[in-house]
């Protein structure tokens, strides 16, 4: 049965080619300052950053720059943009890049007018926004994390050795994004299969969760034949518009809140992933990649009837003559199968992760229990150890 729920969703898309146009709708409607956000330097090759800047021009906006946004950008960073918003006076943010890009800016407005430290605020004590939030704007370029349409904000803070996300509300969701799939042609192929298994991973963690008959459940097995046919087309020719631009309309419903109304979900490969990041900084869908067959093997007999509908109806494994558990761990091992074809990296040890690290990680994961087994503190150390 759904949970009861109130969907808002308050981001405008602008889909497909030449949407960037779509900027000179947008702008007339935010304040005259912009912070322009964008990570290390990809939008200036891929010369997207020249065509944002003189279309911010042409609209007769004042430009405050605040480039290098990291991959899994930290609190020191977050400071920083701070400082350079509020020294500037900016009233709008543009973040051109990906979702930590996009997760920065929106940490970025929630503290721009925030007396107190916004790592501790918001992300160790959770606590909600109660001071003016400055609106955000995105062009996106690399597809995976769903901020362009989630009110998502991931921030790692190395001192502490600890990596949080904080659901904000509706009124920190980006106000526009713009998605336009040839910008994400350039993107290395490491990045473009990580952001797949990414997708793959928020669809899979709003799915293994719950035994009623959800609506939620039949639209995620669609979103996910859908992003499997897509990303091999993919994985063979980047430009493959069809295939790239499905994906990336994929990743936004993937983790778009729609999914999730009125149904729980798991999150443990998140919680597990994001530990990881804390410790060896790697790219946040091969974390996932990592550690989700060792963690839905672990929990594979609670959840057996969905694992069991997730190979017949995911990935056409034939039940016929086959007991559950049997038909369900055929469904992982296509996915294994998969998950090896596209390239995505398949254990910790790639990632830099030592056996030293598994204590440290283990404590940094938030056992969450949503899904369907509430994992103990040794057990998240056996997935990690399965993980290596
Ligand atoms: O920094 P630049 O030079 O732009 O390079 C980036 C970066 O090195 C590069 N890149 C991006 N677009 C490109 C490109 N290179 C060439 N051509 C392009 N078009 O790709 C690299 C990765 O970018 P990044 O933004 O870090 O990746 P992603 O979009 O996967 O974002 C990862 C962050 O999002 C968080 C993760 O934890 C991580 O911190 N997440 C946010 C979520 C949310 N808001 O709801 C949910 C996710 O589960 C995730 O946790
Ligand atoms: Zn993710």
């Amino acid at each position: 049965m759904l949970g009861t729920f109130t969907y808002d969703n308050p981001t405008r898309i602008h889909f497909g080619e030449n949407s960037l146009q779509a900027l000179n709708q947008e702008l007339p409607n935010f304040g005259d300052t912009v912070l322009l956000v964008y990570g290390g330097g990809s939008i200036k090759k891929s010369g997207l950053y020249d065509k944002v800047v003189e279309i911010l021009k042409a609209n007769g906006k004042t430009i405050v720059e605040d480039a290098g946004v990291m991959s899994n950008p930290t609190s020191d960073k977050l400071n920083e943009g701070v400082a350079r918003a509020r020294a500037g006076k900016a009233d709008f943010i543009l973040a051109v890049g990906g979702g930590s890009v996009i997760d920065y800016a929106k940490a970025v407005s929630v503290s721009i007018h925030c007396e107190e430290d916004p790592w501790e605020k918001y992300f160790e004590r959770m606590e909600d926004v109660d001071c003016e939030i400055v609106p955000v704007g995105s062009v996106l370029t690399m597809v995976g994390t769903g901020s362009e349409m989630n009110g998502g904000s991931v921030i790692t803070n190395h001192d502490k050795k600890l990596k949080i996300g904080h659901v904000f509300g509706s009124n920190v969701f980006p106000k526009f994004s713009i998605l336009d799939p040839i910008y994400t042609y350039t993107l290395p192929k490491y990045q473009m299969v990580a952001g797949f298994f990414d997708i793959m991973s928020h669809l899979l963690e709003q799915y293994f969760s719950g035994t009623d008959d959800n609506t939620s459940d039949y639209v995620i097995e669609g979103l996910l034949r859908s992003l499997i046919h897509s990303a091999r087309i993919a994985v063979e020719n980047p430009k493959d518009y069809e295939a790239r631009s499905n994906i990336m309309w994929t990743a936004t419903w993937a983790l778009n809140t729609f999914t999730h109304m009125g149904k729980p979900g798991d999150w443990m490969v998140h919680m597990l992933g994001q530990a990881v990041g804390a410790y060896t900084d790697a790219t946040h869908g091969m974390t996932l990649a990592a550690v989700s067959l060792p963690y839905y093997k672990h929990i594979l007999k609670e959840g057996l009837p969905k694992f069991k509908r997730y190979a017949i109806n995911v990935w056409n494994v034939d039940p016929a003559g086959k007991s559950d558990e049997e038909i369900a761990l055929e469904g992982l091992a296509e996915m294994e199968k998969y998950m090896k074809e596209i390239g995505v990296v398949m254990n910790l040890t790639d990632l830099g992760t030592t056996p030293e690290m598994i204590e440290g990680i283990a404590d940094a994961t938030f056992i969450l229990d949503s899904g369907y087994k509430k994992l103990t503190r040794d057990e998240v150390v056996d997935v990690l150890k399965a993980s290596l």
